[in-house]
């Protein structure tokens, strides 16, 4: 395995200092959440060696979002982003091909790329909505595919697939006797119609899903992948062992006790989200240096500036987050153009989100 830092991590704003940033438009997940904002207090846990597969009445609460699943099929790992290492080294070598969509979560391209194997990129493009072109995807297959990597809804883009494209992903992998991976990290935060957990359709597609984005708590490290392919699941589990044996009983605990909570704090959320939306798309509509493609799902969206040739990006970054004190996402943590950029529009509060995109709109005109 070649490992190398991605820049997303490396720039990530926990990693620049929270202290020194004003208006954080950068982070993808809803507010940060304390342990009493989910009203919860911890038992006098044992911190034994939990149940490898992860604790069963987490598994049973995962599995129960959707028919047809069962706890076994759920496999508790260390954040999405555990899931998803997992997946990738435990599928793909250096003789295999995967097809991914870009821009991406940069996990589910780097992780790839450290293996080495054969990777087609189906890039989304800005003037088509960041629609994902099934057809492009098969066309894209080959003989040695292994995985068809789809997010949804998308980071950082916050487009959602149609059911009909869902099913007609299912559908290929099935044909072509491949993977469909579907990281469903953002799919609590739905803003229109939520689509059923992809391994529910198949045993040949894997589900993704985490803690981290619609309830606030990346600190806990709860993930979870899920497939129906009883085979595939011991593959799973015994990378998991090898890395860490068990998940954290600590977090496992109030992973469970947030999920227990699940349906009355998103019925508060995602309105108090879509209205968040609002306030970027009214800025949009009044701010005609930035067009974006509405998101779907998610907080956050992914606009494209209005700018020539002559306009010096790196300066306009410096000056937004030295001078305003206002982060964002830059196109280049996406493999992306620094044009674009990514707003997070969840986890300010609305004061801030209000200020940050004043100060977007102020940092461009510098110099125009
Ligand atoms: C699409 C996607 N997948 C996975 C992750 C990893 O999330 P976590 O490991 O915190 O669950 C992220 C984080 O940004 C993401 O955007």
């Amino acid at each position: 395995m070649n490992y190398a830092r991605m820049v997303i991590e490396k720039e990530a704003p926990e990693e620049y200092g929270y202290d020194r940033i004003r208006f954080n438009l950068s982070e993808s997940s809803i507010a940060d959440q304390k342990l009493s904002d989910l009203g919860v207090s911890l038992p006098d846990l044992t911190l034994f060696y939990g149940e490898h597969r992860g604790d069963r009445t987490l598994r049973a609460l995962i599995a129960g979002q959707e028919a047809g699943l069962s706890p076994d099929d759920v496999l508790v790992t260390a954040g999405a982003a555990g899931a998803l290492f997992i997946i990738a080294t435990s599928l793909l070598s250096a003789s295999d091909h995967l097809v991914v969509v870009r821009p991406n979560y940069a996990t589910n391209i780097e992780t790839p790329k450290a293996i080495g194997c054969a990777i087609t990129y189906i890039d989304l493009d800005f003037d088509k909505g960041f629609a994902l072109d099934v057809g492009a995807v098969e066309a894209a297959l080959k003989p040695n595919t292994r995985t068809i990597s789809v997010t949804c809804p998308h980071n950082p883009t916050g487009t959602m697939l149609s059911r009909a494209d869902l099913d007609a992903l299912v559908a290929l992998a099935e044909r072509r006797g491949c993977y469909l991976l579907v990281d469903e990290t953002y799919r609590d935060l739905s803003l229109g119609e939520k689509l059923p957990v992809a391994a529910s359709l198949s045993p040949c597609a894997i589900s993704v899903c985490s803690l981290s984005k619609a309830f606030g708590i990346p600190g806990i490290r709860i993930g979870w992948l899920v497939t129906r392919d009883a085979e595939l699941y011991e593959r799973f589990l015994a990378a998991k062992e090898q890395i860490g044996i068990c998940g954290s009983v600590i977090d496992e605990a109030i992973a469970t006790k947030a999920l227990q909570g699940r349906d009355a704090f998103l019925a508060t959320l995602l309105p108090e989200m879509a209205a968040r939306r609002d306030i970027v798309q009214a800025w949009v509509d009044s701010e005609p240096l930035i067009e974006w493609v509405r998101p779907q799902g998610g907080v956050v969206g992914f606009p494209r500036m209005g700018v020539g040739p002559d306009f010096d990006t790196a300066r306009f970054y410096e000056s937004l987050l030295g001078r305003h004190g206002t982060y964002v996402g830059p196109g280049h943590w996406f493999e992306m153009p620094k044009t674009f950029f990514r707003i997070g529009f969840g986890w300010p509060t609305e004061a801030e989100l209000r200020g940050g995109l004043a100060a977007i709109s102020a940092a461009l005109r510098e110099q125009n």
